[in-house]
């Protein structure tokens, strides 16, 4: 009786012993949730998912914007006035709209009020193929959200993080955001609040 008792007790330490210190487990196996995510992230080469084939032709650039280097559609080919300077070839003073009957018709501007801009706060009259800073630094068609950066700087940072704005394709990289203008007119930004589209019952009612 004592001595199955003891070989009992062995047996029980023994496996006890066996349960705490072998932390030996196959690949697969481990203690904790904790365990199992420190395990397997330490050799995580990142996912093997791809967004590649849903951008497809659209051209992209690359931009670095402080820490995020991402993709944003080209522009420059999209603008049907481009290049400009295909008639700006001297400065818009010494340019008159009779050759041209009133070359931009289309454009009306409804964005800040006119003490605090106009066409030539954004376009360079001197450079018509680049935007320019407020600070007379040339900006790129394909670059523009630098210059809506300028004012526009909180929703900036937001987009630059993701959180303003829409990835094209999904969320595996390569990342590609849409740019403030592929969203924003810039001669007319504003989007009107709108009210969610709600179904009404009683109307409906009344049509049966
Ligand atoms: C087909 C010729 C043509 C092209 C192409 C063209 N412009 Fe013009 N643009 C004109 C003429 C002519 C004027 C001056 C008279 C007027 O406003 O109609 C003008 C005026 C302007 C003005 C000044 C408007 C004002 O009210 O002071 C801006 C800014 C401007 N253009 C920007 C551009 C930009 C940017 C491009 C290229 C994306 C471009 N233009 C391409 C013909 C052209
Ligand atoms: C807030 C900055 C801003 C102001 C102010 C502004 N523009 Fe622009 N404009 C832009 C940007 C940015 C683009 C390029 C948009 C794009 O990539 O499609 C552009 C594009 C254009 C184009 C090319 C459009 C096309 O599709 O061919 C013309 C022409 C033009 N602007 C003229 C003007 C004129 C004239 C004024 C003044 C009445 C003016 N802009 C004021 C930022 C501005
Ligand atoms: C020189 C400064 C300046 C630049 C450059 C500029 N904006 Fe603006 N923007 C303003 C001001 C001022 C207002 C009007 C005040 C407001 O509503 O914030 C405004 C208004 C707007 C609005 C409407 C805000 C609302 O409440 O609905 C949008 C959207 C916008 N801008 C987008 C852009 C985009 C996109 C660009 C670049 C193409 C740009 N802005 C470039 C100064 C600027
Ligand atoms: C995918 C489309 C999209 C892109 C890209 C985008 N915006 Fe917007 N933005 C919107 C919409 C939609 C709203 C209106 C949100 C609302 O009314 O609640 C908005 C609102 C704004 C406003 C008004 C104030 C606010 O936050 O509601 C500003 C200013 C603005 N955007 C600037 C920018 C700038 C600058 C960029 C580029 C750095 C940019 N947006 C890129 C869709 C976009």
């Amino acid at each position: 009786m004592n001595t199955y008792r003891a070989t009992y007790l062995i047996g029980v330490c023994l496996l006890l012993i066996g349960m705490f210190t072998s932390c030996k487990h196959d690949e697969h196996e481990y203690h904790s949730i904790t365990d199992k995510i420190k395990a397997e992230s330490e050799n995580y080469k990142g996912t093997t998912l791809s967004s590649e084939a849903h951008i497809g032709d659209l051209k992209t650039i690359e931009i670095t914007e402080g820490d995020e280097t991402f993709f944003i559609p080209e522009r420059e080919s999209h603008i049907k006035s481009f290049k400009c300077t295909e008639c700006h070839t001297k400065p818009v003073s010494e340019m008159s709209s009779d050759d041209f009957k009133k070359a931009h018709w289309n454009i009306k501007l409804d964005h800040a009020n006119s003490k605090t801009m106009n066409c030539v706060t954004c376009h360079n009259g001197n450079d018509m193929d680049h935007l320019k800073s407020l600070t007379g630094e040339q900006i790129r068609f394909n670059k523009s959200h630098q210059m809506c950066a300028q004012c526009h700087s909180r929703q900036f940072e937001d987009w630059k993080g993701g959180a303003h704005g829409k990835r094209i394709a999904g969320w595996a990289p390569p990342r590609v955001s849409n740019t403030c203008v592929n969203c924003h007119d810039p001669h007319a930004p504003h989007f009107e609040s709108r009210w969610p589209a709600r179904y009404n019952p009683i109307k409906e009612k009344q049509r049966e």
